[in-house]
């Protein structure tokens, strides 16, 4: 008699849309993604330089259920195979946390599944699990993207102390300010990531702001990059399309952010005596900050960094996020409440 195959690890339907990704995933108890498929509006917000709100969660109710199908489709049983859904509940756009948090409530009632409202920026230091399955705390996470610039000592699942904030822009965001003003295409971090391919980072010297306490500010960096321009201006007219002052302001800049924000990460490490790092978030797709936090951080037992497709905004590590808030709470009862400030990195 031949023995029974093993049942599949439970699975949930991931949903995120706090930004302007549309995306879902289907992720096992076990950590499997079985599914994750992202729509992004880039191309739709490309015109007006940065993201409209009141398009992006237009963008998020006409192909939700879209994006919801396609994620299934990549499961045996679709829906009867599921056994929750998990929904990022904020940080975000208020507008696309609603469509989302509706749509989730509403298939789960319809489906008599259980739900988890799931905060975006534990889904962020999760992704590092999509990685490394076994990352067990502590660690000391570095969280990068276009809102947060966030220092994390996570010292269990459910312990999670902000060392440090930016006080102003996030990395992110100086990443798309920085492209505007060379005239590189939205969204500015992977366009920089490319014209600073081939620049010299060293023919300009631009600010590496430090603050106390793990603190980040880079509207300083952004203005820095600003005036440069102005001088190079006044210094005789010059085409950004051509030659090589464009991809070396690109690689100055990238290179200062990189700088200032490894500086942090070894300060914030020593302080803990953390012996393991994860950098993740949109920003940490750039190819300078992966390869500089392996190099500069190679005394630590080990730097997690999560595939740049589970770096920028994604379903799945709200899935694996929702799966840590399941084992330490339980389900979510009642109607889920959408907070667009939502700052925890606790499930
Ligand atoms: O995590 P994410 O997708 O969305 C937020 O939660 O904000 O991060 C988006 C940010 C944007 O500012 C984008 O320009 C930046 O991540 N980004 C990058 C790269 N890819 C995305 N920044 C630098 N280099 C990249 N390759
Ligand atoms: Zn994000």
């Amino acid at each position: 008699m031949s023995a029974r195959p093993e049942p599949p690890s439970p699975a949930l339907l991931a949903i995120e849309t706090s930004c302007d990704e549309t995306a879902a995933a289907v992720v096992r108890r076990d950590g499997t993604v079985v599914g994750s498929v992202v729509a992004s509006q880039a191309a739709a917000h490309a015109p007006h330089g940065g993201v409209v709100p009141e398009l992006a969660a237009r963008m998020h109710l006409e192909r939700l259920a879209a994006v919801v199908d396609e994620a299934l489709a990549a499961t045996p049983q679709g829906w009867a195979g599921l056994d929750g859904v998990a929904v990022t509940r904020g940080p975000g756009l208020v507008g696309c946390l609603l469509v989302g948090t509706a749509y989730a409530q509403a298939a789960a009632a319809a489906r008599r599944l259980p739900i988890v409202g799931v905060s975006h920026m534990l889904g962020h230091v999760w992704a590092a699990r999509i990685a490394r399955p076994d990352l067990d705390p502590p660690f000391v996470a570095l969280v990068v993207s276009g809102g947060h610039t966030d220092l994390v000592h996570v010292r269990s699942a459910a312990e999670a102390d902000l060392l440090g904030a930016t006080r102003d822009d996030a990395v992110g965001e100086a990443f798309d300010k920085v492209a505007r003003l060379l005239g590189l295409p939205y969204p500015g971090g992977p366009s920089i990531d490319q014209a600073a391919e081939g620049g010299d980072p060293d023919r300009f010297r631009l600010p590496r702001p430090l603050l106390p306490d793990f603190g980040f500010s880079f509207s300083g960096l952004k203005t820095a990059v600003r005036v440069l321009l102005e001088r190079e201006k006044v210094a005789g007219p010059f085409d950004l399309e051509t030659g090589p002052l464009r991809s070396d302001i690109a690689a100055g800049f990238q290179a200062a952010a990189v700088d200032t924000l490894l500086t942090q990460l070894e300060a914030a490490i020593e302080h803990t005596g953390a012996s393991r790092a994860v950098v993740v978030g949109g920003v940490a797709s750039n190819r300078l900050l992966r390869r500089e936090a392996q190099r500069r951080c190679a005394g630590l037992a080990e730097v997690v960094i999560p595939a740049p497709r589970y770096c920028t905004d994604n379903a799945a590590m709200i899935g694996v996020a929702g799966w840590l808030a399941v084992a330490h709470r339980g389900f979510d009862h009642g109607p889920l409440i959408v907070d667009p400030g939502l700052a925890s990195y606790r499930p």
